[in-house]
């Protein structure tokens, strides 16, 4: 999202202005142009010095120095693609909602077209200020991503709402809310499965595969940058997404209970969680203890079918993705699973290849779709994967 754009973080006078140099750096990471704004106060917190070094820019502080030229609050608004004001003081954010451009920052804010993103910072009572929260709202109508502060520590030495967020977290939020403003999947429920389902033996053990959720994971993602409402139905607790509500289950029944009832409601389902297709046919109520002969056999039954039980019951407006992960014949095996399973696409990568598939960060994908020829999708990063595949799924509605 930030990749080559043009990105001007405007920080003002919090305790939590130190914060702006984490996410100066990490929007540089992206691939992001930075440029600093700062506020008087701000000023008070870190220098400009640390935020000019990280950013190799010169820090905006003062409309009237040093800039005989140029109008300067008109060219940087114009230069911007997206404006972060983080952290965003009580002030800031009662200026702009009344249009008030009285400095640097608040006149570049107000100059400029740019997406914007607000991440207020502040003791708990100021937050709730009930001024406080009607500028907030302004702010919101006027088309503003507002970033909201999290519970957690604050200077006071309390616990309390008005901390703000974790930069990687304000910069993860931001970036899906962006993409997401004018998806084609808003208003749309996206059920996903992941991970590697989990079947007990006895209290401490479990048989299971090398499934990692990654897959999974990056399709959650893909869908809320869409704009859909998504539910993860996971085996293995990873990384928060924004947007993206986690249910964590262990076993394939677990797993089946969730996703059928998930479904009923929902518009798309994606499977992509590695399903045991067996599970022990008893669970030992205590640690099974070694055995004489050196040996054990175990007995194993089917479990129910995740995709064929879904595929089977879909609605005409309800399409369902399957994911068929094999070691030979992937497009053959594929198509076989497409028909039986009543899917609408099918996703098969040959997990065979260390570099791709289970565990990995990158993944090479074949699609298929009833009627269409296989689209293959070459190696790359499971997001982008993910990307391509949420784009197919919605033109397929
Ligand atoms: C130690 C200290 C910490 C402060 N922390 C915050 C804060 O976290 N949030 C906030 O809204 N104001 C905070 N303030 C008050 C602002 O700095 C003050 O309202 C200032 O006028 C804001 O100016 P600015 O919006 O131009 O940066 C703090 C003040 C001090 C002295």
């Amino acid at each position: 999202m930030f990749k080559g754009k043009n990105v001007l973080v405007m920080v003002t006078g919090s305790i939590a202005a130190y914060k702006a140099t984490t996410l100066v750096r990490l929007l540089i990471k992206s691939g992001a142009q930075v440029r600093v704004g700062m506020t008087t106060s701000a000023q008070e917190f870190i220098t400009s010095k640390t935020l000019s070094i990280l950013s190799g820019q010169d820090v905006l502080t003062d409309l009237f120095i040093g800039h005989t030229s140029q109008v300067i609050h008109i060219e940087w608004a114009r230069w911007a693609d997206v404006i972060f004001v983080v952290p965003a003081t009580a002030n800031i954010i009662g200026k702009i909602a009344n249009g008030i451009a009285d400095d640097a920052v608040s006149a570049t804010i107000i100059a400029s077209s740019a997406d914007k993103v607000i991440a207020p910072a502040m003791n708990d009572v100021m937050f709730h200020n009930p001024a406080v929260e009607r500028n907030l709202e302004i702010l919101k109508q006027d088309g503003w991503l507002v970033v909201e502060p999290v519970v957690g520590y604050l200077a006071e030495g309390y616990e309390a709402s008005g901390r703000l967020p974790e930069p990687i977290d304000i910069l993860q939020q931001a970036d899906i809310r962006l993409r997401a403003k004018k998806g084609q999947l808003i208003g749309k429920k996206v059920v996903i499965t992941a991970g590697g389902t989990k079947e007990a033996l006895d209290p401490v053990r479990y048989l299971t595969n090398r499934s990692s959720g990654k897959m999974g994971y990056a399709l959650a993602r893909a869908a809320v940058e869409k704009g859909a409402e998504v539910k993860l139905v996971t085996t293995i607790d990873r990384e928060n997404i924004f947007g993206v509500e986690k249910i964590i289950v262990s076993s394939t029944q677990e797993m089946f209970d969730v996703a059928t009832h998930e479904f009923t409601d929902a518009d798309i389902f994606i499977g992509a969680a590695a399903v045991s297709d067996f599970k022990p046919a008893k669970l030992a109520e205590h640690k099974i203890k070694k055995q004489a002969d050196g040996g054990l056999q175990l007995t194993l039954v089917q479990n129910p079918d995740i995709l064929k039980t879904i595929g089977f019951s879909k609605k005409d407006h309800q399409i369902v993705v399957g994911f068929a992960a094999e070691t030979k014949e992937v497009i053959a095996y594929g198509t076989d699973k497409l028909v039986k399973k009543h899917a609408d696409m099918l996703i098969t990568n040959d997990v065979s290849n260390s570099d791709t598939g289970f565990s990995s960060d990158d993944n090479a994908v074949t699609i298929l779709v009833p009627d269409q020829l296989p689209e293959a999708l070459p190696k790359t990063t499971k997001i982008e994967i993910a990307r391509a595949i949420i784009t197919r799924i919605i033109t397929l509605k």
